[in-house]
């Protein structure tokens, strides 16, 4: 079963993921992110840092997904694990449908068109919201943001998430991350549970 987390920067994500692991421990989860979950994403960092063209950095940003469902999701959900990341693909259409603007004709089409028919869709998204003030106040001061942390980004890649949550109720769920860390981490791994805990018996009647 694939969970992901999604959220602007300053949503409280990162936090929520590493409270998961201890929360879900029993479960025995897979821990993964993205960018980063193999050496691809080291290069994405890379490229975050020193601002190459949006173009380079979108397609890295893929091409680290493809080396993370490959060496990290599709092995673990193969063991019928537990996966558990920290951004996944949503992390691109809502990011890089912003940073693409303008570069090429229908940024989020064209992301879209470009994870069509290998990605693997999860199972539940868990999407952080919050508004955007609280966020900037959460992340580091201005001089070492990321170019993606600046205030209109934000609202645009905030707004991208909504529309993808209302587009499928079925997958994603809303977590009001102006809730206590607390509070939300035992909200998500609740849900967390009761979904593997279907998912389970799902698996077991499909055997019969
Ligand atoms: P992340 O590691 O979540 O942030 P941090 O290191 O601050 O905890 O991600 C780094 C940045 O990359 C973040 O601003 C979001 C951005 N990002 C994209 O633009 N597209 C993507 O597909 C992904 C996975 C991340």
């Amino acid at each position: 079963m694939l969970i992901t987390l999604e959220g602007i920067d300053g949503s409280g994500k990162s936090t929520l993921h590493a409270s998961l692991k201890d929360l879900l421990s029993d479960l025995n989860p897979l821990m993964t992110r993205e960018p980063g979950a193999t050496w691809v994403g080291d290069q994405v960092r890379r490229a975050i840092k020193e601002q190459i063209d949006p173009i380079t950095e979108a397609t890295l940003f893929v091409a680290d997904h493809a080396a993370h469902l490959a060496k990290v999701v599709r092995p673990a959900l193969a063991e019928g694990r537990l996966v558990i990341s920290d951004r996944y693909s949503d992390s691109r259409y809502a990011y890089q449908s912003v940073t693409l603007q303008g570069i090429v004709p229908e940024p989020e089409t064209w992301l879209r068109a470009m994870h069509d028919g290998w990605t693997i869709i999860p199972d539940k998204t868990f999407l952080c919201v919050l508004p955007i003030d609280e966020a900037l106040t959460r992340l580091k001061p201005d001089s070492q943001r990321e170019h993606f942390e600046k205030r209109e980004t934000l609202e645009n890649v905030q707004n991208n998430y909504l529309s993808y949550a209302k587009a499928e109720p079925g997958r994603f769920v809303i977590v009001d991350a102006m809730l206590s860390p607390e509070i939300v981490a035992k909200f998500v791994a609740d849900a967390i549970r009761v979904e593997w805990e279907t998912g389970k018996k799902k698996r077991k009647g499909r055997k019969k």
